[in-house]
């Protein structure tokens, strides 16, 4: 693909991709990272567990990536607990975190990543795309959100991150039902923040630009041609990689982002404020 916008080289860091800059200390907390089994999600579990958490992995089809996602956190030192659990269904959710509470007594963080969507345009979206949708990427995140207050009071403290992304401010190609889900998940976001302050728990969200993961197979456009368009425009050079996302998910996770409450951090390398 033609590239948009020109990057001069002196421009472009030297940094390597997803590079792991800054160290966190996790011990004794303990961690669910929804959808954990691949992607974004396995990567910021295992980013946790090398910080020192024990992780709940938790995943909905793909058994053996959960369960080798829970054999990497091990040979770590860490704990991991698999839960199988729909959080589109707020029966799964309570089974989840009926688990966690059973297994681990409390709860430290939570990242709402797990997502969803049915990928096509405005014209061939259907009713139950839009519920599936809404239901896994801004519903549940609200209901996980409120099994988890009780079990980080047990500890005194929190961190609740959700994984948003660019498309729930900008359009891009059959993303409608996912970005309106997006922009909900914001939403969500915020209200928690001011809500749960009182129970010294920081809720924020993530907004990462395009990742190379199976969730890109979904869109018409072909996983190729919009990595490579992601990488023609993102002024720092090169695409996000999941453990960009890891370290910003640690950073919000840390005390050092106690002051940073309801906000969503884009992560995408400049690709939105790029005037193309
Ligand atoms: N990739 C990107 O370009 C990009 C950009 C911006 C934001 N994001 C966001 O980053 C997050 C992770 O994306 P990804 O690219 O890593 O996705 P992915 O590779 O498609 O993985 C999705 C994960 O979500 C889980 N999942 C889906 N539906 C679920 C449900 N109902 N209950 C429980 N788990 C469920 C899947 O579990 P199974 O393994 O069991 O199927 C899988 O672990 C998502 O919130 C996504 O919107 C991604």
């Amino acid at each position: 693909m033609q590239s948009l916008i020109s990057i001069p080289k002196f421009l472009i860091p030297k940094q390597k991709a997803g590079e792991e800059p800054m160290s966190f200390d996790f011990s004794n907390k303990i961690a669910l990272i929804t959808g954990s089994g691949r992607g974004i999600g396995k990567v910021t579990a295992l980013h946790l567990a090398k910080l020192g958490a024990d992780i709940v992995v938790n995943y909905l089809r793909k058994r053996s990536a959960a369960e080798e996602t829970a054999r990497e956190i091990e040979a770590l030192g860490r704990q991991a607990l698999i839960v199988k659990a729909d959080i589109s269904e707020p029966e799964e959710i309570d089974r989840l975190f009926d688990e966690i509470d059973q297994q681990f007594h409390g709860l430290d963080i939570l990242v709402n990543n797990a997502a969803s969507g049915y990928a096509r345009p405005v014209m061939e979206q259907k009713v139950k795309g839009w519920d599936w949708t809404m239901n896994v990427n801004a519903r549940a995140a609200l209901f996980t959100s409120q099994r988890a207050v009780p079990l980080m009071q047990k500890r005194g403290s929190g961190a609740i991150v959700n994984v948003s992304s660019i498309g729930s401010a900008r359009t891009l190609p059959d993303y409608v039902v996912i970005g309106a889900s997006k922009s909900a998940l914001e939403a969500v976001t915020r209200y928690c923040a001011v809500e749960f302050s009182r129970y010294n728990i920081v809720v924020n969200a993530v907004s990462p630009g395009i990742i190379n993961t199976d969730a890109l197979n979904y869109f018409s456009l072909g996983r190729d041609v919009m990595v490579q368009g992601a990488v023609n425009r993102t002024p720092a050079g090169r695409i996000v990689e999941p453990q960009d996302v890891a370290n910003c998910i640690a950073f919000l996770c840390s005390p050092d982002a106690c002051m940073i409450r309801g906000q969503v951090i884009v992560i995408d390398g400049g690709y939105m404020i790029a005037v193309t």
